[in-house]
């Protein structure tokens, strides 16, 4: 697989920030090829600006269905030369035209424990339900929202006392510690997906 990225985003960009530091010190062997935001204000293009990393913008409103977006997404990507495509905090479902262009080559970061808490507002739901054990998901990105299947997971406490602001930030920082370490496992290791599950060969 080469080892050009691709980073989708909506928002503040923490995680793409986090790609580009691991990038940075060398902890990740790849190139952010493109960031594509859906919104003009996503202060993550900023980030990407600032790192020398080329950026688009697709907004949603500029096409005529969600095929014909999802399709212009999957050509800026190819016009990248991209051949992983990280989502990170891109707050759209995927639809075929993308998954169909990067079969199994879609990575998600969502901030709860899969399965539990898919969708919006994963740590409000983990708070309100009174877990004790609260985390981050690494997944392939499939038709099913937030269901694909897990490359890596961090787990975090709940405290007494804590805020969807407090355990959001606790979760964070494990979403910025296991998100380049799963792009580099996917582009460094032999796996497979089995079913729903990814896996790699046992430690000889
Ligand atoms: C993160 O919590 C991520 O897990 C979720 O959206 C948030 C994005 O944050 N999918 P950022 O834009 O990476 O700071």
């Amino acid at each position: 697989m080469s080892r050009r990225l691709g980073v989708l985003i909506s928002g503040r960009g923490s995680n793409l920030q986090s790609i580009l530091d691991a990038i940075a010190r060398g902890d990740l062997q790849a190139t952010i090829a493109v960031v594509i935001a859906n919104k003009p204000a996503a202060a993550g293009l900023m980030r990407a600006r600032d790192a020398g990393v080329p950026t688009a913008c697709l907004t949603q409103k500029d096409y005529a269905s969600r095929e014909a977006y999802d399709a212009a997404l999957a050509g800026v990507l190819r016009a990248h030369d991209v051949d992983l495509v990280c989502l990170a905090g891109f707050m759209r479902l995927v639809g075929a035209p993308l998954l169909d262009a990067f079969p199994n080559r879609i990575l998600n970061i969502h901030p709860s424990l899969l399965p539990a808490f898919p969708g919006l507002d994963a740590q409000r739901q983990a708070l309100e339900h009174g877990v004790k054990i609260a985390g981050a998901t690494v997944h392939l990105v499939t038709s099913e929202l937030d269901g694909g299947p897990i490359v890596l997971q961090a787990a975090v406490p709940v405290l007494p006392g804590d805020t969807v602001e407090t355990l959001s930030a606790r979760i964070l920082v494990e979403e910025h510690r296991i998100y380049p370490q799963a792009i580099g496992l996917v582009l460094d290791q032999a796996w497979q997906v089995d079913g729903r599950r990814f896996v790699t060969p046992p430690a000889a």
